[in-house]
């Protein structure tokens, strides 16, 4: 279970890291990217822990990080030498600007990268331009995060490009494993400090696995394109402009089936709305970093009913409430695909292998949760989230200059 833990803990960090950064970040000029073109970036990416971590090296002479991948965020983050004894665990050695030639802090007076808005607190011409997370939701501090914001020439593979991003030295989250011993973040929502925003480019793919020993890339450029085959081609919502909501990828969800039953479920139940006027609720969101998915709760009532029906005989008795089905292994082939129906005419069809998982005692279970579950708030706790778990053995195609994602069945261990 600690794996379903970390997946929601997750959905907290993609959110927090979105919304307090880059609320510090704000009022960033749309070309922040001006520092670099690159023609593309190929980087390697493996299943570790939860999540996908991709590799690439930062500074000159370079030094290796691992950063998991992240499309709900809009920063490039890792942890720094300074952090020590405040950070949490990782595999490598932290990142440490002052073994790198190339490093330099970014000034807090720097309008192109630091934001106005924290230009309240800029205490000097030379003073750093300080980056600060928290979550307190509730009173229940998940994590708090703080740095300040630096370049360096980010190394992939033979291709160099001088990014802007945040060096961590100060990290304090509930559970010390939530990192998984990488590094940090990479960010590549749509936001202008995102990887793929300062390489300049619009279009990124990957191909999730969750197989161990199997690498596969991350590619950031033109040569991200998918192979010959049926492609499902869905168009992203305008997003909010306001923050965090306009770094993540909406996408137009409006029904679900349970094999070839279609349920009823309002399709305003997926609508996006305004609750306050920096708040926007509902929607759905494709993201990298939370594993399972989750459902808004209408919707999750209608699958969890029809699923009952149509599984009754094989469905085990639970042991605890989370995940409320399971099946015995060699029953998964019995499961039904879960069919996503978007406002386009559009169907991703999920195998039961992209939303049951194997659990342990030979157990596979339905990893679709309610968004309302466990007594999140608003808001996460109306907004749909389609995890990577849900992506895996897809090559999955962003093209931000187009407007939408793709999808493509492929064996992603082997690409
Ligand atoms: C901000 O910092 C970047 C990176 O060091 C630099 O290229 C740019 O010229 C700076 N902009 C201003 C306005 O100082
Ligand atoms: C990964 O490789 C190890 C060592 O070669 C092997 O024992 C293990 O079964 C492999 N795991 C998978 C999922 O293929
Ligand atoms: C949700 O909140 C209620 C009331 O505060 C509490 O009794 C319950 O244990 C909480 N549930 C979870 C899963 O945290
Ligand atoms: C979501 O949380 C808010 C409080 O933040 C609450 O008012 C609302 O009823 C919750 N929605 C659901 C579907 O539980």
């Amino acid at each position: 279970m600690a794996r379903l833990l970390v997946a929601l803990v997750c959905a907290y960090l993609t959110t927090t890291v979105g919304a307090s950064l880059r609320l510090e970040l704000s009022r960033l000029e749309a070309k922040a990217s001006s520092l670099a073109t690159v023609r593309r970036a190929i980087a390697p990416v493996r299943w570790r822990q939860g999540w996908h971590v991709t590799e690439y090296r930062i500074g000159d002479p370079p030094q290796p990080v691992q950063s998991i991948i992240d499309v709900g965020s809009g920063l490039v983050w890792t942890q720094s030498a300074t952090c020590h004894p405040r950070c949490i665990s990782q595999d490598l050695d932290c990142y440490n600007p002052d073994r790198s030639r190339s490093a330099h802090s970014v000034p807090c007076d720097n309008r192109t990268l630091c934001a106005a808005a924290h230009a309240g607190r800029c205490t000097g011409h030379n003073a750093a331009c300080t980056i600060m997370a928290k979550n307190g939701a509730e009173g229940i501090e998940l994590w708090d995060l703080a740095g300040d914001l630096g370049v360096d020439v980010f190394t992939f593979g033979s291709e160099k490009v001088t990014i802007a991003f945040g060096r961590m030295r100060e990290i304090k989250l509930f559970k010390p494993e939530i990192l998984g011993g990488a590094s940090g973040v990479i960010g590549l929502g749509k936001g202008p400090l995102s990887l793929v925003s300062q390489l300049g480019h619009t279009k990124f793919s990957y191909c999730f696995t969750e197989d161990v020993n199997a690498t596969s890339h991350l590619v950031i450029g033109s040569s991200a394109v998918l192979g010959d085959g049926p492609v499902t081609s869905i168009p992203f919502v305008v997003n909010p402009s306001e923050e965090p909501y306009n770094t993540l990828y909406y996408v137009p969800l409006i029904g679900l089936s349970v094999g070839n039953v279609r349920l009823a479920i309002p399709t305003a139940a997926f609508n996006m709305r305004r609750a306050s006027p920096w708040l926007w609720t509902g929607g759905t969101i494709i993201d990298s970093c939370i594993e399972t998915m989750f459902l808004v709760d209408v919707a999750y009532k209608a699958l969890r009913q029809e699923v009952a029906r149509q599984m009754d005989s094989s469905l085990l008795p639970t042991t605890s409430e989370w995940p409320e089905y399971c099946v015995d292994r060699w029953d998964v082939g019995a499961v039904p695909p879960l069919v996503l129906h978007f406002g386009d005419g559009a169907d991703l069809v999920l195998p039961a292998t992209n939303y049951w998982m194997p659990l342990a005692d030979d157990r596979t279970c339905m990893v679709v949760y309610s968004s309302a579950e466990r007594n999140t708030t608003l808001p996460m706790n109306e907004t749909t989230v389609i995890g990577s778990y849900m992506q895996q053995d897809m090559h999955v195609l962003y093209d931000i200059g187009k407007g939408e994602i793709s999808f493509q069945a492929a064996h992603c261990s082997s690409m």
